[in-house]
């Protein structure tokens, strides 16, 4: 089994290999003559056959498959996904890892992303620990049949109709999915897998609302395809054709309107487990001033509003007009909340909101920034609330605030996304003299 590296790199080419710890990215870093490898399929302690299948960016790495496992980890287990794989559906990363190891996995690469990106050494007085404990989601026994967002690809079925499907690792081809395992029940069980898609359809979104409907958005949405409403039952909403394309989601108490593709949590109790942990972190008091950054729909400016009461007030600000908008309708009732349809770097750079007492961030996965970071510390509040899909963008801006003498306070992290590489963080920012 050796070669040169040459010859080591070359796609296709099995190696055997020693797999070491958790990478980022769903993948595990092995070392072969010299040269890194990082290998899906695989999990850390394992000995396996791994398949070169590219070459990383300038060279710096291999990227492998594992596609024998010639010695196996104790926290291995069959994928419950029949198309998991190597050179297979590519939704999923761990899917071959029992749920309590891929939560000590995920909790490895966020303590390993804030001790490198931010140099985070401990967390509120205690030592940043090997793996950050990461929660599941109340009531989620198994990790499947979670995912109430689904957005397939269709695959051109070389007989027969086209698939929908979801795109392999790294690569542009469609694996056909005739049963995504983490779609929500009802989606998966919606009648399209002999749907003969018109060739114009590259994507179907599928949402189910956490109050029970059912949308399904063929993209792009032009194409007519009157057999696709036939097929699916009427409560099923196709927007611009039947139906509306907006529905109905509940947390913390509330009703939420959500718009097209706007943003709600995949995961039906992602939106509650989320405001509980801002909520429980900030501990809003009445009178405070809060700045809802990202605020999407409104969630955490609606929930929070309460806390606040009538003599408070909450700056809300998201950049999409369709969520704005759906914010505005979401929190008409709630005076002290003011919403902004703006970016929210611009917003922060010409307003004249001059204090915050409280700030709830939820970027995108890129992250805030520095500039967005520096100019809320600016605002000299009293507690920051930064809700991250991302640990390494995460711990980026999170190094800009510890270079301006805050610390991490509390961390909390969830499985908002249970065999995929993705987990959701909380981290409770505060001025480095307060108690
Ligand atoms: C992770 S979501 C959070 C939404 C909301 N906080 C929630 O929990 O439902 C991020 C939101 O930021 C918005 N967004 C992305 N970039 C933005 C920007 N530069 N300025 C303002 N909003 C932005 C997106 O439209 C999206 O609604």
């Amino acid at each position: 089994m050796t070669g040169s590296p040459e010859t080591d790199a070359e796609p296709g080419r099995e190696l055997e290999l020693d797999v070491g710890p958790v990478g980022y990215g769903g993948q595990c870093v092995a070392r072969h003559d010299g040269r890194v490898l990082l290998v899906r399929h695989a999990l850390p302690g394992e000995r396996v056959i791994a398949r070169v299948t590219g070459v990383g960016r300038r060279g710096r790495f291999l990227r492998a498959d594992a596609v024998r496992v010639l010695a196996a980890s104790p926290d291995r287990v069959t994928p419950p996904c029949p198309y998991a794989g190597p050179g297979r559906c590519g939704g999923c990363d761990w899917q071959h890892a029992a749920l309590d190891a891929q939560r000590r996995l995920k909790g490895r690469v966020l303590a390993d992303a804030l001790r490198r990106h931010a140099g985070v050494s401990e967390v509120g007085g205690q030592a940043l620990p090997e793996s950050v404990e990461v929660h599941a989601v109340p009531g989620d026994e198994d990790g499947l049949r979670w995912r109430t967002r689904v957005r397939y690809a269709v695959a051109p079925h070389n007989e027969g109709p086209p698939a929908l499907g979801f795109r392999r690792h790294r690569s542009h081809e469609v694996e056909p999915v005739g049963d995504c395992r983490i779609a929500a029940r009802e989606i998966a069980a919606l009648p399209l897998a002999d749907h003969p898609w018109p060739h114009t359809v590259a994507e179907v979104a599928m949402t189910r609302s956490g109050t029970g409907e059912l949308v399904v958005r063929p993209e792009p949405a032009s194409t007519r395809d009157p057999e696709l409403l036939r097929l699916l039952p009427a409560a099923v909403s196709v927007p611009g054709v039947r139906g509306r394309g907006r529905v109905t989601e509940q947390a913390a108490g509330r009703r939420w309107r959500v718009s097209g593709d706007g943003f709600w949590q995949v995961h039906p109790g992602g939106a509650e487990v989320l405001v509980d942990a801002v909520r429980a972190l900030l501990a809003p008091r009445p009178g405070e001033h809060l700045l809802d950054l990202y605020s999407g729909v409104g969630l955490f400016a609606g929930a929070l509003a309460a806390d606040l009461g009538p003599g408070g007030r909450v700056d809300a600000v998201e950049g999409s007009a369709a969520a704005a908008k759906d914010a505005r309708r979401n929190l008409h009732d709630l005076p002290q909340v003011h919403l902004h349809h703006a970016d929210v770097r611009v917003w922060l750079r010409r307003r004249s909101v001059v204090r915050a007492d409280l700030v709830v961030l939820d970027p995108p996965r890129t992250g805030a920034g520095p500039d967005v970071v520096r100019q809320l510390l600016a605002r000299g509040p009293r507690a920051i609330a930064y809700v991250a899909c991302d640990p390494v963008a995460l711990a980026r801006d999170l190094a800009v605030a510890l270079a301006a003498g805050w610390r991490l306070a509390q961390l909390r992290a969830y499985d908002l996304f249970p065999m995929t590489h993705h987990l959701e963080t909380v981290a409770l920012l505060l001025p480095a003299r307060s108690g």
